[in-house]
């Protein structure tokens, strides 16, 4: 059988980035069958632009190499920080550039949230996901 692999995004791009942290532990924990990989190239996505988008042949290798990943993983993950009570913009960025992705409706989504005071970003984040379709998982009660 094959593993089921996840695709984690950090919406940090800090050094010593907690979410980022939180992933890599992640990434430790996995039980058998289970690959995790962290991307951590959000900063080298150009900002959204869709006149980019307009040809799939066209698009900047590194939004390629996101859509593919996304596309072609069984679930995401998504671990970010609150910036002014908002999603970090290199995460919103990211999202924006994945609207336009086929295969992102339906896709199993896990938010984790290290901040228990950040609920701004993570109920903008559901909203987000939530819009673009994705099958977000429900907060822990
Ligand atoms: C410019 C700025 C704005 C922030 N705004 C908020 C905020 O509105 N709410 C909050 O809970 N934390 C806020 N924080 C704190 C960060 O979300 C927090 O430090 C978080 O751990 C950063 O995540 P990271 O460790 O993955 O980089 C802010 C931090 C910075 C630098």
């Amino acid at each position: 059988m094959r593993a089921v692999r996840l695709f984690a995004l950090c919406g940090s791009l800090r050094r010593a980035s907690v979410n980022r942290a939180a992933l890599e532990a992640l990434v430790l924990l996995a039980p058998p069958g289970v690959e995790i990989e962290v991307w951590d190239e959000l900063a080298a996505l150009p900002a959204f632009n869709p006149d980019d988008e307009e040809s799939s042949s066209a698009l900047p290798p590194p939004v390629a190499a996101l859509r593919r990943k996304t596309e072609t993983c069984d679930g995401l993950i998504v671990a970010a920080p609150e910036y002014a009570h908002g999603v970090s913009g290199v995460l919103k960025n990211a999202l924006d550039w994945l609207v336009g992705s086929e295969a992102f409706a339906g896709k199993p989504t896990m938010l984790i949230n290290v901040a228990p005071r950040a609920f701004h970003a993570q109920a903008q984040l559901r909203e987000i996901l939530a819009t673009m379709s994705a099958r977000v998982a429900p907060e822990p009660a």
